[in-house]
């Protein structure tokens, strides 16, 4: 399979985590490399749901290697959570590799996330309130604590005495309760001894899999317009979430790469705030009815759309997408009449890509092209041929506005359902 690098060419929830998974099957190593447990990655395995958030989806298959590179930040409790809930679902945690770089999440930066947003309220980004933004904050400030900190006890003592008292002076300011230096410390510290034998030098251990030939899968988390730097600021992530952002936060060069697969849905979604051109309240309607577009990490419905090629396009040009997963056909198997957004109008100017300015692209308005439906159920294809011909011709006509080659469709959660080109 070679080097792969999987990104979400949308706005999150694409379905990455089971395309991941499908990939996983040829890949020797998984890697996680930016976000946190801000991520939700549900994978279906026959009748069992698996919902992964900071653990790599390779876990789910025994004999491969799992690793959270340096540029994932860990909330070290929650992960030992997510490994007890897999160990009680009947997965054995064992092949995981910890990045001794990797930055912590501490309660801190869940509540100063919590205070921030609401200090905000109307101009609120809408985010998980896992910590994220304070983490990576704290990253840049060059003021975070690391695991090489948390496994090793004297250090972390010391640090987190001082990182408690600056903070509790900050969410004093915000009329928020300060924490206890003592909870803080024995839960972190459990959770460190737990946790230590699986952190090691990542980027050693790459560079050696990667001498042996083996082929290692860069599971992105997120989406594309969630980037901190090329995404709809400030309604983003603090991540890096398109591809390069899998070099920095591995330690593996760009020119080890071989190949850049990007995840779309057959439609659009978003969770949170900010400005989604596309949004529809029809198929919001439509998608919810069935069950479908609810968030794996805090259950929140997720606004829904259609299709924007303006926005796949940008994508492709940012992450150096070749190959295309469309996942959720199906979601669209009863309608009538399809669309699909292939240009922005704002007044009289006519826009090919995402503009930088929020307040731009909010004001603008989608140029759609129609495609017929096909009405009729997909979920039970499992080949290119078994797709009715209209699903064909629009599955073709994204890839085509996309600008990239179309390797996968999706026509459900399970691992059968999923047609390869
Ligand atoms: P944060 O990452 O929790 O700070 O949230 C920032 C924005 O990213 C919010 O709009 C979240 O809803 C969105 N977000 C964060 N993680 C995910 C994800 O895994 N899928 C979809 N949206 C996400
Ligand atoms: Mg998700």
């Amino acid at each position: 399979m070679a080097n792969t690098i999987l990104v979400g060419a949308q706005w999150g929830d694409e379905g990455k985590g089971k395309i991941i998974d499908v990939l996983t099957g040829k890949a020797d190593i998984v890697v996680r490399t930016q976000g946190g447990n801000n991520a939700g990655h549900t994978v279906f395995i026959g009748k069992k749901r698996y919902v992964l958030h900071l653990i790599p989806s390779g876990i789910l298959r025994p004999r491969k290697l799992c690793v959270i590179g340096n540029g994932v930040v860990v909330d070290p409790v929650s992960l030992v959570g997510e490994m007890e809930e897999l160990n009680r679902l009947g997965v054995r945690v064992k092949n995981l590799f910890i990045s001794e770089s990797a930055h912590l999440v501490m309660p801190y930066h869940r509540e100063l996330d919590e205070q921030r947003e609401l200090l905000k309220g109307e101009d609120r980004i809408g985010t998980t309130k896992r910590g994220i933004g304070p983490a990576y904050g704290d990253k840049a400030a060059r003021t975070g604590l690391r695991m090489i900190d948390l496994i090793n006890p004297g250090r972390f003592e010391g640090l987190l005495r001082f990182k408690i008292k600056e903070n509790n002076e900050i969410l004093k300011a915000f009329g928020a309760k300060p924490l206890s230096f003592a909870k803080v410390h024995a839960a972190y510290r459990a959770a460190g001894d737990r946790l230590k034998p699986f952190v090691t030098n990542t980027v050693a251990l790459l560079h050696e899999a990667a001498r042996r030939g083996k082929d290692i899968l860069f599971e992105g988390a997120q989406g594309t317009f969630l980037d901190i730097d090329h995404g709809t600021y400030p309604f983003v992530t603090s991540s890096n979430t398109t591809s390069g952002g899998a070099c920095t936060g591995s330690g593996v060069a760009p020119n080890r790469m071989d190949e850049v697969v990007g995840v779309m849905k057959a439609y659009i979604t978003r969770v949170g705030e900010g400005p989604l051109p596309t949004e529809n309240q029809e198929i919001a309607d439509l998608l919810h009815g069935m069950g479908r577009e609810f968030g794996a990490t805090t259950g929140r419905p997720r606004r829904c759309g259609w299709f924007d090629a303006v926005a796949t396009r940008h994508a492709a040009i940012i992450n150096g997408i070749d190959d295309l997963a469309v996942t959720n056909l199906d979601g669209l198997d009863s309608l009538e009449t399809i669309k699909v957004c292939i240009a922005y109008r704002a007044g009289p100017t006519r826009l090919d890509y995402v503009p930088a300015d929020i307040e731009l692209l909010a004001k603008c308005e989608p140029v759609y092209a129609e495609f017929p439906g096909w009405r009729t159920s997909t979920s039970r294809c499992r080949k290119w041929s078994q797709l009715p011909l209209r699903a064909r011709s629009y599955l073709r006509s994204l890839a085509e506005l996309t600008g990239a080659s179309l390797m996968i469709v999706s026509v459900g959660p399970a691992r059968e359902q999923t047609i390869f080109l």
